[in-house]
């Protein structure tokens, strides 16, 4: 990665994971798994990475990874020298943190790896990066000491609606510290403020709110303590509620995060000025009090024919977006439909209108078709 002046804040270098013990469902066959193989001479440019999933703590739903190539789902995974509070930079052990993601997955954690002594029988090759002792077979023995997982990374909820904002976490079974210290914060458009804050001993039976700016958001102490439930809910949401949440888990010398997206929405209320068109006139539809402000008007009727819906040729006029109070947005668009194409005056009109038969006419054009294609900011 490259900071601001060009000057170099990172590099990244291609590494392996490899997740060891990964549960496998029952009416799976271990032969349709294709093992992991180091190489056959211990090559010290190498990155790999080696730990136990069955090792506590277990990865939540890991048995998502096992086949998440063959369903091309991409993988995410990020692994980077990590420095636990109070601790030198070069401690031994050694720790790193996993950000794991697979995409179209509801699979994201934040996992912390310690690194497990070698055996010392004999002089270990050393890996050149890092400077860390490989195991005989090339790979860095680590185990997961503490994790922070999510099961949603986006949601989306209605305004005025209720969210249970998930996170989690699992430590070690040494606990690494009794004292569990979980943080909310809210960033929206270059802001941020915490949200929601709450430290909790584990040995007690009540947590400690230390911070609640939100009117609404509240965490379960009791799940804290017994699951690492550490899930925030939000009640009445507003748009000013919409963003990107952070949830920061402290444990001891620990702490990781998760980041799950917020989208509000609201469906419009759409309505049309008049239900039957007497005369030449300007039709309106208004579409009321919707969020995001991405929305799109679209005129269409019936053909009196074969009474297939098509889109009207003059698309009419839309007014300019207005912003409510609560944050949601109302548009209008205005059609002025004249009169009959094969009639040559507006005169004409006015007969046609009066006459009984064609009158089935114009109730199929008032019947115009309103169409609000509302479009959800799409998830990423
Ligand atoms: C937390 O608890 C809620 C129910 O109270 C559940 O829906 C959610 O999945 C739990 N989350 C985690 C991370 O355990």
């Amino acid at each position: 990665g490259v900071g601001l002046g060009g000057v170099a804040l990172f590099t990244r270098t291609p590494s392996t994971l490899v997740l060891r013990d990964v549960p496998v469902g029952l009416d799976e066959s271990l032969d349709t798994l294709t093992p992991f193989v180091p190489p056959l001479v211990p090559d010290p440019d190498l990155l790999l990475f080696e730990t136990k999933v069955s090792s506590s703590p277990d990865i939540p739903n890991a048995e998502v990874l096992l086949h998440a190539d063959c369903n091309e789902q991409e993988v995410t995974c990020e692994i980077s020298r990590y420095t636990p509070r109070g601790l030198q930079e070069s401690s031994d052990p050694a720790y790193f943190m996993v950000f794991l993601s697979v995409e179209g997955l509801d699979f994201s954690m934040s996992l912390i790896l310690q690194t497990l002594s070698v055996e010392k029988h004999q002089p270990a090759l050393i890996q050149k990066k890092l400077s860390l002792p490989l195991s005989s077979s090339g790979t860095l023995q680590t185990k997961g000491i503490f994790l922070v997982f999510s099961n949603k990374k986006s949601v989306l909820a209605p305004l005025r609606g209720d969210i249970l904002l998930n996170c989690g976490f699992k430590q070690e079974e040494v606990p690494l510290g009794a004292d569990v210290g979980v943080e909310w914060r809210l960033q929206h458009r270059g802001k941020g403020h915490k949200v929601l804050e709450m430290k909790k001993n584990l040995d007690d039976t009540k947590g400690t709110v230390l911070h609640g700016e939100r009117k609404g958001s509240s965490m379960d102490a009791a799940q804290l303590a017994s699951q690492g439930n550490v899930s925030m809910s939000l009640t009445q949401l507003k748009v000013a509620d919409e963003g990107t949440y952070i949830c920061t888990v402290s444990v001891g010398r620990f702490h990781a995060q998760q980041v799950i997206q917020l989208h509000i929405y609201q469906p419009p209320q759409v309505s049309l000025s008049d239900e039957k068109l007497k005369t030449s006139q300007t039709l309106s539809c208004h579409s009321r009090k919707y969020y995001p402000l991405d929305a799109q008007m679209q005129w269409f009727y019936l053909s009196p024919s074969d009474s297939k819906e098509q889109l009207f040729p003059d698309q009419g006029s839309l007014s300019s977006h207005r912003q409510h109070g609560d944050g949601t947005y109302s548009l209008s668009s205005y059609l002025t439909v004249v009169n009959h194409p094969v009639l040559d005056s507006p005169v004409d009109v006015i007969i046609v209108v009066e006459s009984p038969q064609l009158d089935s006419y114009w109730f199929v054009l008032g019947f115009l078709i309103i169409t609000v294609l509302f479009f959800y900011q799409v998830i990423k």
